[in-house]
């Protein structure tokens, strides 16, 4: 009884991902089909109080520190402000105000930065793959280029700090773009990360051979750029591997390589859908309902031992390179991000 969420390799998961909408406003190649998908019924997507409920019961029985809302988009989420107030005024067991931050595409971010920063929101990132809004169209399929800049510009001024920028390099639309990101992010003050495409979009999409590898960005960065490692140890159970950038005080530049560099054995995460399923990996082809175990009158303990027993099987690593691989039936604006 009691204890944090670990999992039968000793890891802890501290870090708690929350998605609170699988609908989303893009359509981006590698995550949703043009038609998108057919949503959560309204009835299994769990409320506001529900997501506040079992957010509480991570952070008061299991040891999680860190909650981040993603979606699908979660600022189609109205109450969005309000959970992030909530979960804002949690205290982990020891006492220490939990640590909130929201991962998003960033359209209409311009109209909601100072409220979310109001209701305690700490940091943001957001996805944007090009600096050229036909691409941008291209990758999104919609062209909403110009209201991203908007939410970024928007996150700053609301304080949201370091605000983070999430771009995917697509091969043959955007893969020359790494250095002018780079170059643009450094002129913003924005901290830039690359993520390596992984298997979590429309069933058969993912071509390996077509994956811009963390291998090809670092390459194309340092024929522009000098970087320097950070310190060993800074990384820690953050997916993006992070340099400094030489002349540019206080300048990072990440990359996140999930697939050719994976980071699973020192994975801190764990995951609830927007209808209340416990996910232990991004790539997880099981999950735990506690939306049944929540609706049919569970106490604070019995979501809690739940939890446990979920994260107790999370599997030792994604499994990519196997030869048995099979990518999970939800893509990644259903599992969240
Ligand atoms: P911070 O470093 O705390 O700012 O957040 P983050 O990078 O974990 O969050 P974000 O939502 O911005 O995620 C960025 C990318 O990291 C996602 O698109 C994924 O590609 C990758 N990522 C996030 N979590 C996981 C994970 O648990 N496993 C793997 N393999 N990749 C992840
Ligand atoms: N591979 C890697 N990253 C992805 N994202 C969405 N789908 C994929 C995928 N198949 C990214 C988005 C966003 C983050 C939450 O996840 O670009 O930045
Ligand atoms: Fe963690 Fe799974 Fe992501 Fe690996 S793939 S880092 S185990 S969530």
């Amino acid at each position: 009884r009691g204890g944090g969420l670990v999992d039968r390799y000793g890891r802890v998961a501290t870090d708690l991902r929350v998605s609170l909408t699988d609908r989303c406003n893009l359509r981006c190649t590698y995550c949703m089909p043009a038609e998108g998908l057919p949503w959560a019924p309204d009835d299994t997507v769990l409320t506001d109080a529900e997501v506040v409920r079992l957010v509480r019961v991570g952070v008061e029985h299991l040891g999680v520190r860190e909650v981040r809302f993603t979606g699908g988009e979660p600022l189609l989420r109205r109450g969005l402000e309000g959970i992030v107030a909530a979960t804002s005024a949690l205290r982990t067991h020891d006492g220490v105000a939990v640590r909130t931050a929201l991962t998003t595409n960033g359209l209409g971010l311009d109209k909601r930065a100072a409220s979310l920063a109001g209701a305690g929101l700490g940091r943001v990132n957001v996805s944007l793959d090009s600096l050229d809004p036909q691409r941008f169209a291209v990758i999104a399929r919609r062209d909403r280029h110009a209201d991203v800049l908007a939410g970024l510009a928007a996150a700053v001024s609301a304080g949201l700090a370091p605000v983070k920028v999430n771009a995917v390099l697509v091969r043959g639309v955007n893969d020359d773009e790494a250095v002018p990101l780079l170059t643009w992010a450094l002129a913003h003050g924005y901290h830039l990360r690359f993520i390596e495409q992984m298997p979590l979009g429309p069933h058969g999409s993912w071509v390996r051979e077509d994956m811009v590898t963390a291998r090809e960005i670092l390459d194309a960065l340092c024929a522009a750029f000098e970087l320097d490692a950070e310190p060993d140890g800074t990384r820690g159970a953050a997916p993006a591997e992070t340099w400094r950038v030489r002349g540019y005080p206080g300048a990072t530049v990440g990359v996140i390589g999930s697939v050719t560099r994976p980071f699973c054995g020192a994975c801190d995460r764990t995951r609830l859908t927007a209808d209340g399923q416990v996910r232990s990996c991004l790539f997880s082809r099981e999950e735990d309902d506690l939306r049944g175990l929540l609706r049919g009158g569970a106490d604070d303990a019995a979501l809690a031992a739940a939890w446990r027993t979920a994260m107790w099987g999370k599997a030792a690593g994604h499994g990519i390179d196997d030869p048995t691989f099979l990518q999970p039936p939800r893509t990644m604006s259903a599992i969240g991000g």
